[in-house]
């Protein structure tokens, strides 16, 4: 009895732990039904099924055919319109993240010659990363090194913690390199051939080809177009990789090139990234292809589009011709310890996640000397086909050893010419310039994508000319930025090849795209697509008031869409924005037609020097706020101010020089005249310069106007300058409009005690300027932030960017006026006879002849340029 009743108060105290356990091995059961391996095989299948179809589709496009689908086939899968911004979402969902995608209407345009053939395509000669959502990492060993646990708990995908922790187990347990390498070089020292340029070139020099591979990437597309017009000779081959991050540039090549037999785009893209190993994959991948793709080149030269030629191309066929047999790369000029430690060869890097991770430490391999220096090499043809089709141990050795090596190009031609049988023709030169500026070059602007700290040389400006007098041969530099300065590439060009003509259209201008639409509005940041749109109705506004359409008259001009928007810029200053668009007009009449605008909107004076005899009138020369600082620049890469509630604006003021310097102070005054922020910094010690200053605003900041104002250290009494901004309402959340997160970004911080970021106390500011707040600024904010689309939003942003920019002129892209009068309804009011003018002769529009970046007809020379 005593047993029964014992027992019992045992189950009744333990029942809930009973209950708990049950619970726990039903929870249990029921994970383990869902993770069973039928269902996981099904998703890897469908989703490996879809990467297929894409990849067909892709295939196809790239044949220059129109992919028929049969839904059927694809059940349920129903975005496979290449023209679908979803498709290309999909497909990088699906594809294995290295073969990019090109749209249809991008071949159509050169359909019609038939005897140019469209770039065919061939599979990726990559592994397959085969997609798996489901995949969770697992080590296979318990990994140690410091560096590699950091990796792994800093990377984001499963696969890449997989990858980086199966790369750290290997080198836990020394297996992931050989110990040491064969040398086969005769030679038991450094050997190097010289190549100086001869006294005279031999007048019976067979003359050599050369297969350049450009490596390009961004939006500069009249760079390229220049560069390739100087470049350009009908005996050369020219095969162009475009990284898998620049469609737009894609797209333009594509169209461009097609005209020319001795060109190839890449039909495979690699999204490379700074000092990541996949540079040296993608660059091997380019020359297997260039070796099969034509046979009769004999040196090879690596270019990016921010190179730039400083010599004839005929010196350079004459120099090359002399040392056919001869590779050209150039070794770092320090101690061997030295350059090994700063570029990190003693370490394990692997490449995932667009990231190069660090692992740890690693010996150099025995019997070979690590060597390296630029990666701007010159090889020949034998060379060139040895490292790809070679088979010796040393060669895969190396290649192996490079796959996890940050700066992988910099170093793996040089180890292997130097050690290998080949180390004869091994040349310290590269023949190029580059254009270091260490100070400004090494700020460590990299380090959200590698675990290192690196450098990356400066734009050529017109004072660094200088630097092209050597006296080793040289016969390009970098690098070359127009938009930064064209006045440096103007003097090279016309110094090589000749002058153009006086009246030459378009020597002074430069026009870069930064926003086009079939990249999709999500390529941009919200703020810049707020201010795009803005744009297009400013200039249609004015289009509209002085061509007297009247909105009474049916025969006004809206919006219908975007296609492009570019910079401007003359005789190095930045004029404005150009918006190309398709207008539409107000009646709907199905005999009118849209019309093609481009429309051009520049920004007004936001400077005001207020006290000129102060210390700060002689110095400051002027001052802006915007985002996008370049470091190693200087400069804003936002173009006079790009803001929205969201951003991070920066102060950057110019500075003359003089023989004294001194404490500046900025106070920041909001758009409800509330001091928001202050800060004191050092003008330049006495030569010109410039300086930037973060603001310290908290975010979302308040759209309107806002002032940065100068005080000469403390001296509150006096403004001595004062440079507006404007913060823009945003329109769209991730390119959509009308999100109802858009209230709470356009309404900005709530709180003035919020304002300051930094959490700076502003109180004895406040109380010493005492500015009065404007309460009725504060009640329009309210009430204009609620407006999530439609007119009232939309005059709200065009309100406060039109105190910022205005539109200067609008011109109709056609051939002939008479499109304008043919588009107009039928039922106008009156007949609009006068047409905008034509943007062919408009010298500020993208439209007009630009000869010195133009591809064209080859000469009878051979040469386009
Ligand atoms: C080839 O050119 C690209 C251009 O950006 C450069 O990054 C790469 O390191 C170069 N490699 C070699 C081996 O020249
Ligand atoms: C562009 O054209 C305008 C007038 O049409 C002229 O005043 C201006 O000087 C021209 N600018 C350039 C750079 O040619």
């Amino acid at each position: 009895m005593g047993l029964t009743r014992s027992l019992k108060r045992i189950y009744r105290k333990w029942k809930i732990i009973v209950f708990i356990l049950g619970i726990v091995l039903l929870v249990q059961f029921l994970l383990i039904l869902n993770s069973s391996p039928g269902l996981e095989e099904e998703q890897l299948r469908r989703a490996k099924e879809i990467q297929v179809k894409h990849q067909q589709v892709a295939n196809a496009v790239l044949q220059g055919k129109r992919p028929h689908l049969e839904n059927a086939y694809l059940n349920g899968i129903d975005i496979l319109n290449p023209k679908d911004p979803k498709f290309r979402e999909e497909f990088l969902k699906h594809s294995d993240n290295r073969v990019g995608i090109l749209e249809d209407g991008d071949l159509k345009i050169n359909n019609e010659n038939k005897d140019i053939a469209p770039p065919s395509f061939e599979d990726d000669q990559f592994e397959e990363a085969i997609f798996d959502e489901n995949f969770k990492f697992n080590p296979v060993c318990e990994v140690t090194l410091k560096d590699a646990q950091s990796a792994i708990s800093r990377a984001k995908s499963q696969q890449c913690k997989q990858t980086i922790s199966d790369v750290a187990c290997k080198m836990q347990g020394n297996s992931l390199f050989p110990e040491s390498m064969p040398r086969t070089c005769p030679h038991d020292f450094k050997f190097a051939a010289e190549a100086p340029i001869p006294a005279h070139f031999s007048d019976n020099l067979k003359p050599i080809r050369i297969c350049y591979i450009l490596v390009v990437h961004g939006r500069a597309f009249r760079q390229f177009r220049r560069l390739l017009r100087v470049l350009y000779h009908r005996d050369h081959y020219y095969y162009i990789h475009v990284d898998k991050r620049s469609d737009y540039l894609l797209r333009e090549i594509v169209k461009e090139t097609a005209q020319y037999p001795n060109v190839k785009v890449a039909p495979w893209r690699m999204a490379t990234i700074w000092g990541g190993s996949s540079l040296l994959q993608m660059l091997l991948h380019a020359l297997t292809d260039v070796l099969s793709l034509w046979t009769d080149w004999d040196f090879f030269i690596n270019l990016s589009a921010l190179d730039f030629p400083i010599e004839h191309n005929d010196k350079l066929i004459k120099f090359l011709s002399t040392y056919h047999d001869k590779n050209f790369m150039k070794s770092h000029g320090r101690e061997d310890e030295k350059f090994i430690r700063k570029q990190g060869l003693n370490r394990v890097f692997v490449e995932c996640d667009q990231h190069m991770w660090r692992l740890g430490e690693r010996e150099l391999p025995k019997g070979i000397t690590v060597n390296g220096g630029s990666d701007w090499v010159a090889m020949n043809r034998r060379f060139c086909e040895h490292i790809i089709r070679g088979k010796d141990k040393l060669l895969a050795d190396l290649k192996h050893w490079y796959r996890y090596t940050l700066l992988p190009a910099e170093s793996f031609f040089h180890t292997y010419a130097q050690n290998s049988d080949k180390c004869e023709s091994f040349v310290d030169n590269n023949l190029r310039v580059t254009n270091w500026n260490r100070a400004r070059g090494c700020k460590c602007q990299y380090k959200h994508i590698v675990d290192w700290c690196g450098c990356s040389p400066n734009d050529f400006f017109p004072s660094d000319l200088v630097r092209l007098q050597t006296t080793r041969p040289v016969f390009f530099a970098r690098k070359f930025e127009e938009i930064i300065n064209q006045e440096v590439v103007n003097h090279l060009d016309f110094k090589l090849y000749g002058e153009y003509p006086p009246g030459t259209p378009g020597l002074q201008s430069y026009w870069e795209s930064c926003y086009d639409n079939a990249d999709g509005p999500t390529s941009i940041s919200d703020s810049r697509l707020t201010h795009y749109a803005s744009f297009t109705r400013i200039g249609l506004s004015m289009l509209n008031h002085q061509l007297a359409l009247h909105s009474s008259d049916g025969c006004q001009l809206v919006v219908k869409k975007l296609n492009q928007v570019e910079i401007y810029k003359r005789s190095e200053e930045f004029v404005g924005y150009l918006a190309t668009i398709d207008a539409s007009w107000k009646k709907p009449d199905p005999n009118s037609a849209d019309i093609k605008l481009q429309v051009f909107i520049s920004p007004r004076t936001t400077f005001r020097m207020i006290d000129s005899n102060s210390q700060i009138g002689h110095r400051l020369e002027g001052a802006v706020v915007g985002t996008e600082w370049d470091v190693k620049e200087l400069t804003l890469r936002d173009w006079r101010g790009v803001i929205g509630p969201n951003d991070e604006p920066r102060l950057v003021a110019r500075w003359r020089k003089s023989d004294e310097d001194f404490v500046v102070t900025i106070v920041v005054v909001d758009p409800l005249n509330v001091v928001a922020d202050y800060n004191d910094f050092r003008t330049p010690s006495k030569a010109a310069g410039v300086t930037e200053t973060p603001l310290s605003l908290r975010k979302p900041l308040r759209p309107g106007r806002w002032v940065v104002r100068f005080y000469v250290q403390r001296q509150f009494q006096q403004v001595c300058a004062e440079v507006d901004f404007y913060v823009t309402p945003l329109e769209f959340v991730e390119g959509r409009a009308g999100d109802t997160k858009l209230s709470e970004y356009n309404r900005g911080v709530e709180d003035d005690g919020q304002l300051n970021a930094a959490n700076r106390n502003l109180y004895s500011v406040r109380t010493t300027l005492s500015l009065t707040k404007d309460l009725q600024a504060a009640r329009d904010l309210v009430s204009s932030s609620l407006s999530l689309m439609g007119t009232k939003l939309h005059s709200w942003v065009d309100g406060i960017l039109g105190s910022m920019w205005q539109a200067k002129d609008v011109c109709l892209i056609s051939t002939s006026p008479e499109s304008w009068q043919k588009s107009q309804p039928g039922g106008c009011d009156q007949r609009h006879d006068s047409a905008p003018n034509l943007c062919h002769n408009m010298n500020w529009s993208s439209f007009s002849p630009d000869p010195k970046s133009e591809l064209g007809k080859v000469k009878p020379n051979g040469r386009i340029r």
